[in-house]
């Protein structure tokens, strides 16, 4: 068979799977139900702007093959380039899965802005209207609902809010053809089925009897996903395996001893089981049907490697030129600054357009002032995140809030001897927009803003004539775009590199790594900032912020029992993020340039472009059991603590002492996967 015959082979199941008939999905207190079929739907996230078009093939093919039955994502209002969602659901329809299309149109996510700017207004009932049919007539109008032939199975309104009717009947009157979702809510109105959201959803249930139970989501954008599809691929395929008695058996449940609890699905041909084990430091050995079964701990971990792959002609390191932003004081002001006689709130000025917020102010001195010859000192109070201060053109420090909670103010002070008629205060304020209750706890410098010379003697400067300048001068002026590189190429220096100097801009040429693995530049050295490749945005670096020592307290990683962030906390006294991804669809053939903008001060002589691959796998595991090692799509090349005969083979499995149990009435792989996934019982 020729690649053609392949390729249209693949193209025709998917039509198959899809386009033939709609699909006509229900639910009832067990399960959804396809075409009349309970099924199981096993779905993974993928928040598409966060990869580039180019990348969601691959992304949703690994979902398949991790054994995922559908894709589910956010939406975005806005759908160019890689914000293209009815491409991105066609990719997901391509390869054979299921969508879950979450209009909300609240995306949490760890993006800007937050919780509660959804009231109950009109204004935005109006506008979320607006926006789910926006959506829906796009959607409907690609035929992609399950109803029109389409994949997507589910839809979400709304996201992790209240119990909003109106939001319901809205929704319901869009008739999409397919159950629409609600999360982590009281009990949402009928036909809104309500599904829950969190670390471990095994103690909810549905409060409407008739609503099966539904997780939608484990935090996802918030963590490091782990490359542990090996593991989750074969949880996966046996919760499709045992799918029928699992959603139309009668379940009961059998106490084993004080901690073990067997979970009984039962049909008139089949039975499954569960073993759970609530102890959460000790395995437990239980008998269960005449036999013992020792229940273990067995886990893949797969660890990522980073190696250079240069190109043959790439100099072992990188050349920099470099050119400092400018300093705003209220004589370098713009245009288009605002001024006012008071301290606005920074969503308000900045409105989203930029990080950074510039406040400036003068301050005339008269001859007479007693300030003029005494030491004052001057005093900002900042609702935290980060705050640079200047006077009269000068750095004099800055401020920021360890350890991210944003629900604290901190006073900076500093002290500043003042000239005689003219000073200037400018502020540089970037606010990191996330958090719990942002929009309720106001963002950048509060009133009061003080020039203290003495207990008594205090000039509150917070309605004094205040210029605001939203965002820096190099990202106004694309100091990052590589097509207006040569209009100002002069104006990059490029000998000394000047090294922990704050606010200064930093370019360098690279060749794409060699291959096609995964692509990060490490930006250790620096301190923090914003990186760009050939244009495009990597988003915002921070890697001198260090992880804090105090949080590791263990060694082993052990996540089982009840969810705490505490669990599992790992390289204390590192920077919390190093390596950042280049997607390959940013790079090109000969040079690429990379733009970085240090906004505290950093070394870039250490920065390196990097290829990323799975490197070895650690396995724990217990006697007894059957573990199954893999590379994913590469050979075993060592087995370090044991001579299996592993070597050389993508994946193999063996029996860690010889199988001393009888025929078990459940299968012992089901079990094992179950005991250490104990937090999935139906
Ligand atoms: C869809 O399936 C349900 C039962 O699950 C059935 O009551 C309903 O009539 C079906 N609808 C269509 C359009 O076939
Ligand atoms: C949404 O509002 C805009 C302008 O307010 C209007 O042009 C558009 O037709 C509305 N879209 C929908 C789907 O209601
Ligand atoms: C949910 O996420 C936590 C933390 O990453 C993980 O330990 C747990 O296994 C996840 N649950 C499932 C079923 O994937
Ligand atoms: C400050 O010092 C200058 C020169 O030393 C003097 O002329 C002036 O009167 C002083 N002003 C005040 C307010 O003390
Ligand atoms: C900051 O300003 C607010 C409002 O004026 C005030 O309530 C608060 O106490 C100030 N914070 C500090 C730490 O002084
Ligand atoms: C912020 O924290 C204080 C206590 O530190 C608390 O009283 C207040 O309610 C919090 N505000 C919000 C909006 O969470
Ligand atoms: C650069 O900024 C950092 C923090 O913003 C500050 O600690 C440091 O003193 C500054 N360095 C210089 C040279 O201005």
């Amino acid at each position: 068979m020729n690649i053609f015959n392949i390729l249209f082979s693949s193209l025709i199941f998917s039509f198959i799977l899809f386009h033939l008939n709609a699909l006509n999905v229900t639910h009832d207190s067990r399960s959804i139900i396809n075409d009349g079929t309970h099924r199981i739907i096993l779905s993974g996230s993928i928040h598409y702007p966060r990869s580039t078009a180019q990348m969601w093939s691959d992304l949703i093919r690994k979902a398949k093959e991790g054994g995922l039955d559908a894709v589910e994502t956010y939406v975005q209002y806005d759908f160019s380039g890689n914000l293209d969602l009815i491409r991105f659901l066609k990719t997901i329809q391509d390869q054979g899965l299921y969508a879950i299309l979450r209009i909300s149109p609240y995306t949490c996510a760890e993006w800007n802005y937050g919780v509660s700017l959804r009231t109950k207004n009109d204004v935005f009932m109006n506008e979320m209207k607006n926006f789910t049919t926006l959506i829906v007539d796009m959607v409907k109008k690609e035929k992609l609902f399950a109803s029109q032939r389409g994949n997507i199975i589910l839809a979400q309104v709304e996201n992790e809010y209240g119990n909003i009717n109106w939001c319901a009947q809205m929704a319901d009157s869009l008739n999409i053809g397919v159950p629409w979702i609600m999360c982590q809510q009281a009990a949402p109105p009928e036909p809104m089925l309500e599904t829950c959201n969190g670390w471990y959803c095994d103690e909810y249930k549905p409060k409407d009897p008739n609503t099966p139970k539904m997780w939608t989501e484990n935090w996802t954008g918030w963590k490091f996903k782990p490359t542990k599809m090996g593991h989750l691929k074969q949880l996966h395929d046996v919760l499709h395996s045992i799918e029928y008695t699992l959603t139309n058996g009668d379940v009961k449940n059998e106490k084993l001893n004080n901690l073990v609890m067997a979970t009984i699905y039962q049909t008139k041909e089949k039975s499954s089981c569960f073993l759970s084990n609530t102890n959460t430091k000790i395995d437990a050995n239980v008998n269960f049907g005449g036999i013992s079964y020792f229940v273990p701990v067995s886990t893949q971990t797969s660890l990522m490697v980073k190696k250079l792959n240069k190109a043959e002609d790439e100099p072992s390191s990188l050349k920099w030129t470099w050119r400092p932003e400018l300093i705003e004081s209220a004589s370098v002001q713009g245009r288009r600054d605002i001024s006012v006689n008071k301290i606005v709130d920074q969503k308000d000025m900045a409105n989203d357009v930029s990080d950074y917020l510039w406040y400036m102010t003068s301050i005339d001195v008269a001859k007479d002032d007693p300030m003029l010859n005494g030491t004052v000192t001057l005093r900002v109070n900042d609702t935290s995140h980060v705050l640079h201060a200047f006077f009269n053109g000068e750095y004099i420090g800055s401020q920021w809030s360890k350890y991210g909670d944003n629900n604290v103010t901190y006073v900076f002070e500093k002290n500043i001897k003042l000239s005689l008629r003219k000073n200037l205060i400018s502020l540089l304020r970037l606010s990191l927009n996330y958090g719990p209750m942002f929009d309720l706890v106001g963002a950048g410098i509060t009133s009061p803003i003080e020039l203290v010379l003495s207990k008594n003697i205090i000039k509150d400067l917070s309605s004094n004539k205040w210029t605001y300048k939203v965002g820096l001068n190099g990202i106004s002026n694309k100091f990052f775009d590589t097509n207006c590189a040569s209009k100002s190429s002069s104006n990059w220096v490029s000998d000394p590199i000047p090294v922990d100097r704050n606010f200064t801009w930093y370019k360098t040429t690279f060749k794409a790594p060699l291959g096609n693995k995964p692509v990060v530049v490490d930006l250790l050295g620096l301190g923090k900032g914003m990186a760009w490749v050939n244009g495009h945005s990597l988003g915002r670096y921070w890697p001198s912020y260090i992880a804090n020592k105090k949080l590791c307290k263990t060694e082993t990683c052990d996540y089982r029992g009840r969810y705490s962030d505490s669990k599992c906390v790992s390289k204390c006294s590192e920077p919390t993020q190093r390596w950042y991804h280049v997607p390959r669809s940013f790079l090109k053939d000969g040079e690429n340039t990379l733009v970085l903008f240090e906004e505290f001060g950093g070394n870039p002589s250490a920065v390196q472009f990097q290829t990323v691959e799975i490197g070895s796998i650690c396995i724990n595991t217990h006697e007894g059991k059957e573990v199954k090692l893999s590379c994913q799509d590469r050979p075993i090349s060592k087995i370090k603590f044991a001579s299996f005969e592993c070597v050389g083979k993508e994946s193999c499995s063996f029996k860690i002492t010889e199988d001393k149990f009888g025929k078990p009435s459940c299968e012992i792989k089901k079990l094992a996967v179950e005991a250490v996934c104990k937090d999935i019982t139906f």
